[in-house]
C-alpha cells in the first residue's frame, strides 16, 4: 500500500469516557448538533460563537459579507481589540494573578508571568512603540527568538493596531530584507542574539545585514531586546534598547479599537511560484477561530497547562501560543531552544516539571525523539512522570501511523486522545481535526471537519468525488479566520486560492485528500502543487531553484524536487547544471557543500538541499520542459518506468542518479 491510499485496516481508538462526559464538545450528538446548526444557519452559527467567545467594543450587526468575493468580510461593522481580549478581560474576570505564561529558556531557567504582569509588559511596550510614532495600520517586523518578549511584542502591536509580521529567527538576512521591503515596516523588534541548543546565534547583526542589502528605507527604528548581553554594533540614529524604550512608560494603555477586518498580522509563507506571500489575517474572525479551536480541539479548561512547542515565527505559534490560549485565560508554556538539548528528554522533562496537561507538537519532532529514545534508554519517555497529560496534538504534516502509535503509547500512556490537526497558514486555525470528547481516532487520519468548516474532496471540475477516491481538498464556504488577501497582491490571492480555471467558488487548499469509504474520514495525501514540507516547514521548490540559480557564477540551471524522508517527512533534492564541466568525486562534494551554504544564506538553513546531484543537463521534453516526474523517481532511487523516448540525452539520467 502506498502512503497515498486510504487506510483499509487500522486500529480504532474511541474517545475516553471521561472526555466524552466532560469535554466542551461532549459526545457525538453534541458534534452533530453543532454541524447541523451551521448547516441550517451558517451566518447565525458563527455570529453566536463570535458573541460568546469574543468581547466586542462595538457589537457587529453584519456577519458574512460576500459582496466582493473572494475577498470575504466577517463581522465588518464590529470593533474590538485582540490584546484586550487576551489580557484585560481575563483580569476583569478575576484571573489577574493566574499564571499566563511559564517560560523555560534554553538553559532551563524558568520565568512565570501572571495575566496582570503580562498586561503591564505589553502596555509598556505598546506605549513605547506609540512614543516612537508607531500607529494603527503601521507594520512592525518581529525577528526574535522564543520568549515572553516575543509574545508581548505581538500583543503590543495588536494593542495599538499595528500589524505585526513575525519572521522566524532561522531566516537569512536576504529573507528578512524581502519581508521588510514587502511589508514596508516602520520598525523591527529583535534581540542581540538568540539561544538555541546551548549556542548563541546572531539576530541583531542579521537585521543590520538585511538593512544594508537595501530596500528597507521604511524602517525608522530597530528595537533590541537584550537576550545574551553579547557585544553588538549599535547605530544610535536607528537602534534602541527595548529596555530603555519601555523604562519610563506607563503600565496603562488604552487599546486601539479596530474594525474586525483590520489586519492583525501578515505572515509569509511559500507558494508554488515566486517569492513567499504575505498572508493577511483579520482581527475579529481570526481571533474567534483561535479561541474557538483552542477551546474545542484542545478542550482547554481553567486548570490546564497547555504547551504548543511551535515557534512564534510560524502560524502555529501565532494561533496556539500568542492568541488562542490567552484569549481563553489559559496557562501556557513558552519554550526556547530545541527538543534535543540538553538532551532528547527535554520535552518529557518539561511536561513532568510543569505538569503539562495538553501537549501539541509536530510529527517530525516525535520521529526524531523516537530515534533518540531508541538509541539512548535514559531519554525514553518511560523515565518521566507524564501522568499530567490528558490530550496530545499533532500538526504540520501527516503523522505516520507508527509514530502515532508510539506517541499514543509512550507519551500519552495509552490514555490521551491525539488530535491530528490539519490546517494551514492561510486558514488561521484548525480545519479538519478530531475532537477529544467526540472522535474515534484512526492513526494517520485527521478525521472530520471542525464544526462549521465545509471541507470536501472534489475533482478538477469542482464536483464531489465519491468516498474512497482521491481528489482535491477544498473548503466550500468562507470561514471567519480565512486569509483575507496576499499583502499588496490581491490578484495573486485570487489566482492561488480561487483560480477561475478551477471552479472559482471554493477555497483551494493546495493539498490532495481522500475520504475513507466507510467513515468519511479525511486523509491528507500531500501537496498537489510545487510546495514541499520539510520538518513541517513549507518550502516552494521554485524558491529554492531561484536561490540556486542566483549563484550566477556557478549555476546554469537547477530543478528541485522532494523525496520521502524518515525523519523530516520530505527531503529537498536539487539537480544542478553548472557553468563548468560536471564535477565528480571530491570536487562534486566541495561544490555541493558550497551550494548548500549558498541556499542557507539566501533563504535560511531550513532550505538547504539534503541531496545535490550534478548533471550536464536536466531531463527535458523536446519543447524544453523539465520532466519533474523523472527527477522525482531519481530522487527516490526508483527505477524509471516513465517513457523516456522524448529525452534528448538519456545518459544524463545515470549522471543524475549519482549522489555526492
Ligand atoms: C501545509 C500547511 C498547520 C500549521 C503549520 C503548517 C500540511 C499541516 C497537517 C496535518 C497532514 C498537514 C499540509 C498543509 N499539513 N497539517 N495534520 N496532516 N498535512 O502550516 O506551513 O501553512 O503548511 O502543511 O500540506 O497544506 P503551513
Amino acid at each position: 500500500m502506498s502512503s497515498h491510499d486510504a487506510p483499509t485496516e487500522y486500529s480504532l481508538y474511541p474517545p475516553p469516557a471521561d472526555a466524552v462526559a466532560h469535554a466542551h464538545v461532549s459526545g457525538q450528538a453534541a458534534y452533530d448538533a453543532l454541524c447541523a446548526e451551521a448547516e441550517a444557519d451558517y451566518a447565525g452559527y458563527w455570529a453566536r460563537l463570535a458573541r460568546e467567545l469574543i468581547s466586542w467594543k462595538t457589537p457587529f450587526t453584519q456577519v458574512l459579507d460576500e459582496s466582493n468575493a473572494p475577498f470575504f468580510k466577517w463581522f465588518a461593522d464590529g470593533t474590538l481589540n485582540a490584546s484586550y481580549n487576551c489580557l484585560d478581560r481575563n483580569i476583569e474576570r478575576g484571573l489577574g494573578d493566574k499564571t499566563a505564561i511559564i517560560f523555560e529558556a534554553d538553559g532551563g531557567e524558568v520565568r512565570r508571568v501572571s495575566y496582570k504582569e503580562l498586561l503591564a509588559i505589553v502596555n509598556k511596550m505598546a506605549n513605547g512603540l506609540k512614543s516612537l510614532g508607531v500607529q494603527k495600520g503601521d507594520r512592525v517586523i518581529i525577528y526574535l527568538s522564543m520568549g515572553i518578549e516575543g509574545v508581548a511584542a505581538m500583543q503590543a502591536c495588536a494593542r495599538i493596531g499595528a500589524t505585526h509580521s513575525v519572521v522566524f529567527g532561522g531566516f537569512s538576512a536576504q529573507s528578512l530584507r524581502d519581508r521588510i521591503e514587502d511589508t514596508g515596516a516602520v520598525a523591527v523588534i529583535t534581540a542581540d542574539q538568540q539561544q538555541r541548543g546551548g549556542k548563541a546565534l546572531p539576530l541583531k547583526t542579521i537585521v543590520d545585514e538585511a538593512i544594508a542589502l537595501g530596500g528597507c528605507g521604511s524602517v525608522k527604528h530597530v528595537l533590541v531586546h537584550k537576550r545574551t548581553g553579547a557585544d553588538i554594533p549599535f547605530d544610535a540614529s536607528r537602534d534602541l534598547w527595548l529596555a530603555d524604550l519601555v523604562a519610563g512608560q506607563s503600565e496603562v494603555c488604552e487599546p486601539e479599537w479596530v474594525e474586525a477586518e483590520h489586519p492583525l498580522f501578515l505572515l509569509y509563507t511559500s507558494g508554488s511560484t515566486g517569492k513567499p506571500k504575505g498572508v493577511q489575517h483579520s482581527t475579529g474572525g481570526y481571533l474567534l477561530h483561535a479561541a474557538l479551536t483552542t477551546k474545542w480541539t484542545f478542550d482547554l479548561k481553567d486548570d490546564d497547562v497547555f504547551w504548543c512547542t511551535a515557534d512564534i515565527g510560524w502560524v502555529t505559534g501565532h494561533t496556539y501560543i500568542t492568541y488562542g490560549p490567552l484569549a481563553l485565560g489559559g496557562t501556557e508554556i513558552v519554550f526556547e531552544g530545541v527538543p534535543t538539548f540538553p538532551d532528547a528528554g527535554r520535552f518529557w522533562k518539561m511536561i513532568q516539571d510543569h505538569k503539562v496537561s495538553i501537549f501539541y507538537t509536530a510529527p517530525t519532532a516525535i520521529r526524531s525523539l523516537i530515534k533518540a529514545a531508541e538509541a539512548t534508554e535514559s531519554v525514553h519517555p518511560k523515565n518521566y512522570d507524564l501522568s499530567s497529560l490528558r490530550i496530545l496534538g499533532s500538526v504540520g504534516e501527516p503523522i505516520n501511523p507508527a509514530a502515532w502509535e508510539w506517541y499514543h503509547k509512550h507519551v500519552g500512556g495509552g490514555r490521551c486522545p491525539i488530535v491530528d490537526t490539519f490546517w494551514q497558514t492561510e486558514t488561521g486555525g484548525h480545519m479538519i481535526t478530531p475532537l477529544p470528547g467526540v472522535t474515534t481516532l484512526v492513526p494517520g487520519s485527521c478525521t472530520l471537519p471542525f464544526p462549521g468548516i465545509q471541507a470536501a474532496v472534489v475533482d478538477e471540475t469542482g464536483k464531489d468525488v465519491p468516498w474512497g477516491q482521491g481528489g482535491i481538498l477544498v473548503v466550500k464556504k468562507p470561514w471567519p479566520s480565512m486569509i483575507r488577501t496576499i499583502w499588496g497582491d490581491p490578484e495573486r490571492f485570487k489566482k492561488s486560492y480561487y483560480p477561475a480555471d478551477f471552479h472559482g467558488k471554493y477555497y483551494l487548499a493546495g493539498d490532495g485528500a481522500i475520504r475513507d469509504p466507510k467513515t468519511g474520514y479525511f486523509t491528507i495525501t500531500g501537496r498537489i502543487d510545487d510546495v514541499l514540507n520539510v520538518s513541517g516547514h513549507r518550502m516552494g521548490t521554485m524558491e529554492i531553484e531561484s536561490a540556486l540559480v542566483s549563484h550566477t557564477e556557478l549555476v546554469a540551471e537547477a530543478a528541485v524536487v522532494g523525496r520521502p524522508d524518515d525523519t523530516t517527512g520530505e527531503a529537498i533534492c536539487a539537480f544542478v547544471v553548472l557553468k563548468r564541466p560536471r564535477p565528480t568525486g571530491d570536487e562534486a562534494k566541495k561544490l555541493a557543500a558550497e551550494l548548500r551554504n549558498w541556499v542557507a544564506k539566501e533563504i535560511g538553513p531550513i532550505a538547504k538541499p539534503k541531496d545535490i546531484r550534478f548533471g550536464e543537463n536536466l531531463p527535458k521534453t523536446r519543447s524544453g520542459k523539465i520532466m519533474r516526474r523523472l527527477l522525482r523517481s531519481i530522487a527516490r532511487g526508483e527505477a524509471i518506468t516513465q517513457d523516456t523516448s522524448t529525452l534528448e540525452n538519456p545518459a544524463i539520467l545515470d549522471q543524475l542518479s549519482q549522489t555526492n
